[in-house]
Parts: C-alpha cells; structure tokens; sequence
C-alpha cells in the first residue's frame, strides 16, 4: 500500500510504499482509509518527541481516523499500532477502538474534530466532571483545541467562559463561539496573567493547552485574586505549546485549594477514553461544533506537512 513514511525523524514523511498490514485476532480488521487528522500529537509522533514514542523507524504516522469497513460502513476509528499509523490507504481498526458513523457524517469534519474536541470533552467529563453553572478559563484558546473547548465547556453547561491566547483574529472567533470574556496574551507574560487573573480570578476550571510562562504567571496571579481562596481551583494541564515545564511555588498549594492534573493518554484510562467516543461523534456529526478543515491529498503530505495552514484550520490528510 501507500502511506506517508517517516525514516528520519528529523525529515517530514514521503509518499511511499509500506507493508500492509495484516489483521490480528477477531477484533480486527483491514479497512480503507479515507481520512486522518494531522494533529500535533501526530507531529510529535513522527519527530519521536511524544512521550510514547519506542524511537523505532521506519513509521506511518497518525493516530486516528475515519476508514470504510470491509462490510461497507463507514467508522472513526482510534489506531493502536505506533508503528503503523492511519495515514495510509489501509489501517488495523480494532473494533473496539471504533464508532460505526452515521450515513450522512462528514468523514472530514470528523477526522479534524475528533482529537482537539477530545481534550476538552474527557476533561470536563472524566477528569473534572463540570458542574452546571461553573465557570471555566481556556488557557490557549486559539488553537483548534482551545476553540473547541470554548464550544464544549458551553454545551456541557458550563457558565462564564474565559478564553486567553494571542492570535486577535481567533480571540474573536472565540467569542462568536461562547466565550463570555476573551484576553490577549503579549510578550510579557507577567502582564498578560495580571490581565487573566482579573478576567477570570472566579473560575472552577482552567483547561490548560499553553504551560510554560504563561501558565507560570497565571497559577499565582490568579489564585491571589480570588475572593475565596478555599474555593477549589481544578487547573487541567492538557497541552504545552508554550513550554515544557514551569517553576510552581510550593505556597501556591498551600495557600489555595488548588488542584493541578493533566488530562492526556495515562491520566485517563483508555476504557474511559472510548466510552466516550460515542458521545462525541454525536456532537460532530449532528454538527453542534464549528470545524475547520483543509484537505490534502497522501501524495502531497511531504510537502503539506511543513506547509503553514490558517489559524485554527485543522489539516486533513485524504488518501
Ligand atoms: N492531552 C490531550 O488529550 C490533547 C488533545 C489534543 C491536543 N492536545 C494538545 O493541546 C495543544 C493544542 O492543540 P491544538 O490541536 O489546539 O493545536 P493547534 O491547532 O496547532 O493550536 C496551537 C495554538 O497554540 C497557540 N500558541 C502557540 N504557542 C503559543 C504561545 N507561546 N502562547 C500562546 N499561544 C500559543 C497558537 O496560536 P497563535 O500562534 O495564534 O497564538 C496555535 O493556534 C497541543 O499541545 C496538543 O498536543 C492535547
């Protein structure tokens, strides 16, 4: 088969051929795929820099998908081979990693949703069940998980959503999509969570997609404004496009009820994980949340992967 493989993990994947694989056990099977998500978990795989990664090569990247069933329908689908990956005509579909879609669903708008609509969906479902009312900050709001966030937080009922990030064009959009507040984020990231804290001092939950200084800067300055420090704070660490790591004062878990975690593979289990699969199709294909996608055909992905998409577009690879 074709498949876009990565044989340098400093070089983006070429149009080349690959094994097919072959099907292991009654759960799984061979299918076509028609569509999968280019993600920055995706990226991250095929750099070897995702904490998951074995570091073996030759790989197809890709980590889920939505494939045509050798019985004719059509499915997302979760891959679970590292190695052998969904951007490729044929992938393993393990059937119990898989949502059957309906006739009508758009294969393409649910192969960009479903992983950034994940991060905030398993958040505030398993990780930190949302209360109705509660208010919640979406730390890195730009991007397609933060925008989904937005989206989510509304629809499982959150109440003031606040969302921070620096892209002005997509702090818009994020208010068109719900959020009640939106701050911009500068170069100095003392400032920008002076300006958080008082946006959003009074919140639950911080869904986290950014780390590094700007969330070094926030964790204090929005604990120390609340009015009720023994309020629980949930801050849900889910990406860290700003940075690795952080200093934390150790006061800062001494002094509020804060409560820090992080929602991603291992934190939550993946039984979890597939159960709500389900759940967030229904959301996608009955077209509740904004998606935004570019396509690019397989043979094209050496030069589409390095190749910038719009803010917020999520690329789509079509074999
Ligand atoms: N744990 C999970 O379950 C899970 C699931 C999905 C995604 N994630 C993670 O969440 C993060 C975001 O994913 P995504 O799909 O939204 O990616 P994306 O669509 O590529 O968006 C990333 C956004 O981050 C913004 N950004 C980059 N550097 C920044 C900085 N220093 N300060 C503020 N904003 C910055 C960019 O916005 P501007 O350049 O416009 O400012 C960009 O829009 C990634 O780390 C991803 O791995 C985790």
């Amino acid at each position: 088969m074709y498949a876009a493989v990565v044989t340098s993990f400093a070089e983006p994947p070429r149009y080349q051929t690959f094994d097919t694989p072959k099907p292991q056990g009654e759960h799984e099977v061979l299918a076509d795929v028609l569509a999968a998500g280019l993600h920055p978990r995706v990226r991250s795989g095929a750099s070897g820099s995702h904490y998951t990664s074995t570091h073996e090569l030759p790989l197809v990247p890709g980590i889920d998908g939505v494939c045509r069933l050798p019985d004719g329908r059509r499915a997302y689908f979760v891959g679970s081979d590292s190695r052998c990956g969904t951007m490729a005509e044929k992938a393993i579909v393990d059937t119990r990693r898989m949502v059957v879609l309906p006739e009508d669903a758009d294969a393409i708008r649910v192969a960009a949703a479903m992983n950034p609509a994940m991060s905030s969906w398993v958040a505030l479902r398993r990780r930190v069940p949302l209360e109705a009312g509660q208010g919640v900050l979406v730390l890195g709001v730009t991007g397609n998980a933060g925008q989904m966030a937005v989206q989510i937080a509304k629809r499982l009922g959150a109440g003031r959503v606040v969302g921070a990030g620096r892209d002005p064009e997509r702090l818009r959009e994020a208010e068109n999509l719900g959020a009640d507040q939106v701050v911009a984020l500068s170069d100095d990231p003392k400032s920008s969570a002076a300006a958080i804290a008082v946006a959003a001092c009074e919140v639950d939950l911080v869904l986290d997609y950014l780390w590094g200084p700007p969330a070094q800067e926030t964790i204090p300055a929005l604990l120390t404004k609340r009015s009720d420090r023994s309020r629980s704070l949930n801050w849900i660490q889910i990406g860290s496009v700003a940075g690795p790591t952080i200093e934390l004062p150790s006061v800062a878990l001494r002094s509020a009820n804060f409560r820090l975690q992080g929602n991603g593979q291992g934190a939550v289990s993946p039984r979890a994980y597939l159960a709500e699969l389900p759940s967030l199709v229904d959301e996608i294909t009955a077209n509740r949340l904004k998606v935004n996608t570019v396509t690019v055909g397989l043979r094209d992905v050496e030069a589409a992967w390095t190749r910038p998409t719009a803010p917020g577009q999520r690329m789509v690879v079509v074999p």
